[in-house]
């Protein structure tokens, strides 16, 4: 990737933007709107939101108010754990593009692998990508031994898996099956939710290059082709996390961080959620 318009190429051949902004916690109405209205201003191409962020209105209402063509951003959302299963997922899939005021969706997610439902939601995936209503459909939260099951009875592969990636937790070897799998990889939580911002390690290299720790962290996804969604509702970090590609991180830098890793949550692990 060397500038926000770059895209990687899913599986299906499908170009998906490498970086993008996460809306996860942010109100519903103004807030979202203008999340995402400085976001399309600063140039950004991809809106990853969910239903059961509930904020869905206002992302859409920031579309049309943008003017930006609909082809010229890239739209995620993702079926929550209560409307998994397969009528009820085509039924969700119906709510949330009504509240997004879109008739397709560039990528839909199974938010988390819940067990004895995901196969069956699968199928409802399968269904919208094959009837041309989402253009993409992939899974958040699978652990390698998840995809393993699903892929033993899938049409189609995944996509994507949006999993929980910053310098304290790598996700090497989930990684690495999934390059081999021609899954991409989608770094959710890339500053760690905000608790890596003051990482002295981070901020150390930060100031090598003129640049913030976030900074550090979002180019260190991008120099490893994976595609990351920083979120933020103040307009100067959307503008300045963007502002990564005029700089690379040096090899020791890189290992520096990669060292950080230390198998470090800061959300739910996907084997142990009650949600
Ligand atoms: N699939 C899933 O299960 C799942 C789970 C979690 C998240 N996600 C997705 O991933 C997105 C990102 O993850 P996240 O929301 O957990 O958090 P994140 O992007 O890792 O961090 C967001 C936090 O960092 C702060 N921040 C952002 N840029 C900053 C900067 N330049 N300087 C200082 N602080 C900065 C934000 O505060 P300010 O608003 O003040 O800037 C916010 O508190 C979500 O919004 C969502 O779309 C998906």
């Amino acid at each position: 990737m060397k500038s926000l318009n770059d895209t990687v190429k899913l599986n299906n051949g499908i170009a998906m933007p490498g970086f993008g902004l996460g809306v996860w916690k942010v109100k519903d109405g103004e807030e979202v709107i203008h999340s995402v209205l400085s976001a399309l201003r600063a140039g950004y191409k991809m809106i990853d939101t969910a239903a059961i962020y509930r904020n869905e209105g206002g992302v859409g209402e920031a579309l049309r108010r943008s003017g930006v063509h609909r082809d010229d951003v890239f739209i995620t959302t993702k079926v929550w754990n209560a409307d998994q299963g397969y009528e009820s997922t085509l039924a969700a899939f119906e709510t949330s593009t009504k509240k997004l005021g879109i008739e397709t969706v560039d990528l839909y997610l199974i938010h988390w692998p819940k067990a004895g439902k995901y196969k069956e939601t699968w199928k409802a995936m399968e269904k919208l990508y094959k009837d041309g209503r989402v253009r993409a459909i992939g899974v958040c939260n699978f652990h390698k031994h998840h995809l393993e099951d699903l892929l033993q009875d899938a049409e189609i592969k995944p996509a994507v898996d949006q999993i929980e990636l910053h310098p304290l937790l790598t996700q090497v070897p989930l990684r690495n099956y999934c390059y081999k799998q021609a899954i991409a990889i989608e770094a959710y939580s890339p500053l760690g939710s905000g608790g890596l911002i003051n990482h002295p390690t981070l901020n150390e290299i930060g100031k090598k290059y003129g640049k913030t720790s976030a900074q550090v962290m979002l180019r260190w996804d991008v120099e490893n082709e994976i595609i990351t969604i920083p979120r933020s509702t103040q307009e100067a970090h959307i503008i300045s996390n963007a502002d990564i590609f005029d700089f690379a991180l040096s090899p020791e830098d890189i290992d520096k961080i990669d060292a950080l890793n230390a198998d470090q949550r800061f959300g739910a692990d996907p084997d142990h959620f009650d949600f």
